[in-house]
């Protein structure tokens, strides 16, 4: 496959962009500007920090950094992945605007849709954003935004960012993608025409589940201009150590991400081959519906894989069983979390909710992370042989 083209190289542009050491003191890492205020050398005269609710140096570094990773023009990051999307779709979004969301989003942003924005006037469709005639369908005249996760979680289904992208286009609205599971090393949708990339840092990017945090990176004056207002305004901003965190954490994303993958593909071809797994959603596949389009918009597959069990019996047996792997929600950190859709991540859409995108009680989602392959792949086995 393919790999990114990023300049500098990816893995360089992590280490380095907005990681520059510290000019007033010589420090290699960046440091963590705990400080709520700035001082004025005089009236109306500063360094460019006012108040830290505004702006903080290190939470600039980090939105430095993660713009360039997405190939963004600006990045604003919130204190979860959920603040960030509440910051975008009030940023763009007033009473009487249309959103149209991809039915098999991470559940908790429908909840915040139809449970708050909605309450304010604005309207949302939910549609297969993998079907490209449902999403044409679902466009009216008030549409703003395209709101598409993919793979989506926990089916692993695709969605075109290019051609979504011109869909939106055609009528002036403008492609969200939450990206998530796949982290700007194995996709860059902006590259593909979307306008805005959401990422809930808690995962993937930061990689050590060890802190909350969420971010927009936009492509025009106006997203950057609107973010920062919102910053300033909601506060929902992330702290300056958990902003220290991620980009700690990024440092290490690209080979985090390969190892990731490589232990991703030996663990969905062991599932696929086990007799108690009854089939396995991973877009690695060659034969998964979708594995040209992977191949096309990812450089990668990622470690996020769905099985099936067969039934919640089965699940839970074998959820009961597992030592290596975590049983919690959550997914990206370098330790292997295992999950129940059904019960967990997604007991909030319903079982007819459920059962229209087609997730089953049997379904067991993972998020394969670094540990010893041979150590992986033996707990999962006495876990599904306990079945
Ligand atoms: C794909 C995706 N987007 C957004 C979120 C929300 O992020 P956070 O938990 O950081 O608020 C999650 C959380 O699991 C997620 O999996």
């Amino acid at each position: 496959m393919k790999k990114n083209q990023v300049k500098p190289g990816f893995s360089t542009a992590a280490i380095h962009t907005g990681q520059e050491p510290d000019p007033s003191t010589g420090a290699v890492t960046v440091p963590i500007f705990a400080t709520s205020t700035y001082v004025q050398e005089e009236l109306g005269k500063n360094k460019g920090y006012e108040y830290a609710r505004v702006s903080n140096p290190t939470r600039t570094r980090l939105e430095i950094n993660l713009a360039a990773l997405e190939g963004g023009t600006s990045s604003h990051v919130f204190a979860s992945g959920m603040a960030a999307v509440t910051a975008v779709t009030q940023c763009f979004l007033k009473q009487g605007d249309h959103l149209i969301c991809g039915h098999n989003v991470y559940g908790g942003v429908p909840r915040f849709f139809n449970q708050v924005m909605a309450n304010y006037g604005v309207e949302f469709s939910y549609v297969d954003t993998s079907d490209l005639d449902a999403v044409k369908r679902a466009m009216r005249r008030n549409t703003r935004i395209i709101w598409v996760e993919t793979p989506t979680n926990p089916l692993m289904v695709l969605t075109d960012i290019r051609e979504v992208a011109r869909i939106a286009h055609g009528s002036g609205a403008e492609l969200v993608v939450d990206n998530t599971f796949m982290s700007p090393y194995f996709q860059r949708p902006l590259d593909f025409g979307a306008d805005m990339v959401m990422h809930s840092t808690t995962k993937f990017l930061n990689g050590h589940s060890d802190g909350l945090g969420g971010v927009i990176v936009g492509t025009k004056p106006i997203h950057a201009e609107k973010l920062a207002f919102m910053q300033k305004t909601s506060g929902g901003i992330l702290s300056p150590f958990e902003c220290w965190l991620v980009l700690r954490g990024v440092k290490t994303l690209a080979v985090r991400m390969e190892k990731h993958d490589e232990n991703g593909r030996s663990t969905a071809d062991f599932l696929r081959n086990h007799p108690k797994v009854k089939c396995v959603l991973y877009p690695g596949f060659s034969d998964h519906p979708q594995h040209a389009l992977a191949k096309r918009q990812m450089t990668g597959f990622g470690s996020m894989i769905t099985f099936e069990t067969g039934s919640l019996k089965n699940a839970k047996k074998m959820l009961a069983k597992v030592r290596v792997c975590t049983l919690a929600e959550s997914l990206g950190g370098v330790e292997t979390l295992i999950s129940h859709p059904a019960t967990m991540t997604h007991a909030a859409l319903g079982e007819q909710g459920r059962k229209k995108i087609g997730l089953t009680d049997g379904m067991v989602r993972i998020s394969v992370g670094i540990e010893d392959l041979g150590d992986l792949l033996e707990d999962l086995d006495k876990a599904l042989t306990a079945i």
